[in-house]
């Protein structure tokens, strides 16, 4: 028996990823349902928001960097297009970012992140430790040195899933608040899904963007799941009362013993404290020790942090690929694409991953700066790997 269309396209899951996959297919007139039990949920309630392209620059990753950065030219337009939408105030601030080091390990390594942000013709500043401390007076009066970059942003992610949601309303997407159980497949192609109530929902295109959870749906041939997997990072939240603002005046963040530390101030008064990374599964617990490294190293970084309201801890999980970048368009098996994959930068991503979509969506090809982030370069790795 075949499914029966009720949509032009079916996203699964309702992340910011799918939700805004969804808002530019509907934009574009495609009939577009999203199928999630909570959408607007998973890890932007999590994540920080940073709009970090340049100061996550990491070697190997020149070619992410391309992507990062044209989702970072579009976050003005993509933010007032959303707020003009939805009336929604998505907690969108320009307010650069300074990266510090706190020894001379760190300002080695701050240093080579400074020349390769030179060569890949990125604006930073270098900055003395004094310098720092000039911008952010509750540094640490051992900083020394640091990177002044005022073109990396931060948005807040809780407030753009739920405007995304509002848009995804207007714009006519329909939502399932249910899981999708299993993917269905007839005459070799995508033909929609089954939620876990038996509900059949059918549609000549399905895209696959349940971050961390895409590799696990039912039904997906093999050779096509994603090889995504769960990045754990525990997340702190603050409260900075009015007494003390600005307590920071941009995001604030370090390299402490190896592991990657940032303070994001909200104009709210909120104060984000992440992040780990951990390779535990699907483990979202909070430890005590997550807990004790974010705060002892904000600490170092900022010692009048210890006088700030704790007000929530939680853990997220990055939607890790082998590359670290996203897996974005068709796949082998016609009718299922993929938007998920997008790691650290999920957020920073959302504004060129919901034009990208909705491009293959309705031209069937993947716009030039997509074409590296294509699913199916996982699938010639392999192919290469196999003996002759
Ligand atoms: N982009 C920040 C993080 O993934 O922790």
């Amino acid at each position: 028996m075949s499914s029966t269309h009720t949509s032009d396209v079916l996203v699964l899951g309702g992340g910011i990823i799918g939700l805004v996959t969804a808002w530019r297919a509907a934009q574009r007139g495609l009939a577009t349902a999203v199928v999630d039990p909570e959408p607007g949920g998973g890890a932007a309630q999590v994540a920080a928001g940073m709009l970090a392209a340049v100061t996550e620059l990491h070697y190997g990753e020149q070619t992410l960097l391309g992507l990062n950065l044209a989702s970072a030219r579009r976050y003005p337009d993509f933010a007032a297009e959303l707020t003009e939408a939805t009336g929604h105030d998505l907690g969108y601030r320009r307010c650069g970012t300074l990266a510090v080091a706190l020894d001379a390990d760190d300002r080695a390594h701050l240093r080579e992140l400074h020349a390769l942000q030179r060569r890949s013709g990125l604006e930073s500043e270098w900055l003395s430790g004094r310098e720092c401390r000039k911008l952010e007076p509750m540094l640490a009066p051992g900083v020394r040195g640091g990177l002044r970059v005022d073109g990396d942003h931060q948005i807040d992610p809780r407030r753009l899933a739920a405007a995304l949601v509002t848009a995804c309303e207007r714009a006519g997407v329909v939502f399932h608040r249910a899981w999708a159980e299993r993917l269905t497949v007839e005459r070799d192609r995508a033909a929609g899904c089954v939620l876990a109530d038996g509900t059949a929902l059918g549609a000549p295109q399905v895209v696959l963007a349940a971050g961390s959870l895409s590799g696990r749906l039912a039904g997906v041939p093999d050779e096509v799941l994603p090889p995504v997997r769960p990045v754990k990072g525990q997340v702190l939240r603050l409260t900075v009362p009015a007494r003390y603002a600005p307590f920071l005046s941009r995001t604030v963040r370090a390299v402490v013993r190896g592991g990657h530390l940032y303070l994001v101030p909200r104009l709210s008064g909120e104060l984000v404290v992440g992040a780990t990374s951990e390779e535990l599964g699907w483990d979202t617990t909070v430890t005590a020790g997550g807990v004790y490294e974010l705060l002892r190293d904000a600490h170092e970084l900022v010692p009048g942090i210890t006088e700030l309201p704790l007000t929530e801890t939680r853990a997220g999980l990055r939607p890790g690929s082998p590359d670290n970048a996203p897996l974005l368009g068709p796949t082998a098996l016609p009718g299922l694409l993929l938007a998920t994959g997008h790691h650290r930068n999920g957020v920073l991503l959302t504004p060129v991953t919901g034009d990208v979509l909705a491009h293959v969506l309705t031209t069937g090809q993947l716009p030039d700066e997509a074409r590296p982030f294509t699913p199916r370069r996982f699938r010639a790795a392999v192919r290469t790997e196999q003996p002759v």
